[in-house]
């Protein structure tokens, strides 16, 4: 089962390697990785890593100008597609169904063959226009899942704040309906325990 994590030019790097350390040590997924040109520039900048670093976690990574890659084509069959993190840039041109680079046009198959995307948007704060592109993408069922963390789950440290979001992601990519199981990296919620 072929899951595919894409990384644009958006803050926010540390999300999109967590999810990437989770789901590499699922066994029985094909991990597929496209990084835009200024990704790959953030992720340097915000983590250390490099694309090499990435290949080194057991995924495929994919040259973001590889049109023809099995992944561009609607009849390779993927289950899910998360963009994390998603710039503006990339979350406008998939709204308006450009599809110029592997990682646009990946979702326009995610798309147009209804399966399921996710998108990590990171931007603050933002325009009216990057909120119809939101929305846009919303109705047509995209998961739009802003790179916002909570604090109810009180994190002590920045990982805290990073596993918040990467655990909502990995709830919304679906794997559990496909019989496989990632383990809980955040303490689901029980309530206040203040009942009257
Ligand atoms: C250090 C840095 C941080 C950036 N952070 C964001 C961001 O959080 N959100 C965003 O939409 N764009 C951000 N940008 C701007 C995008 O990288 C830029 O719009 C670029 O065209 C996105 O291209 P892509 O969608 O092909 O990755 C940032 C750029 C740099 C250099």
């Amino acid at each position: 089962m072929t899951v595919v994590v894409a990384l644009t030019g958006a803050s926010g790097m540390p999300y999109a390697v967590r999810v990437l350390e989770i789901l590499s040590g699922v066994e029985p997924l094909d991990l597929r990785v496209i990084v835009t040109e200024n990704g790959e520039k953030i992720l340097l900048h915000e983590t250390g890593k490099t694309l090499d670093d990435l290949e080194g976690m057991g995924a495929v990574v994919h040259d973001n100008g590889d049109l023809a890659a099995d992944i561009a084509s609607g009849s390779f069959s993927f289950h899910a597609m998360v963009i994390v993190p998603a710039s503006m840039n990339t979350t406008a041109k998939i709204a308006v169904g450009m599809e110029d680079n592997l990682v646009t046009r990946t979702a326009a198959v995610a798309l147009k063959e209804r399966r399921r995307l996710v998108l990590v948007p990171r931007e603050t704060p933002v325009s009216t226009i990057h909120l119809e592109a939101m929305a846009r993408l919303s109705a047509e069922g995209v998961v739009i899942l802003p790179a916002s963390p909570g604090f109810y789950h009180r994190p002590g440290d920045i990982g805290g704040l990073v596993d918040h979001i990467a655990a909502r992601i990995l709830d919304h990519l679906g794997l559990g309906e496909r019989g496989i199981d990632l383990p809980d990296i955040v303490e689901r919620w029980k309530g206040m325990g203040s009942s009257r």
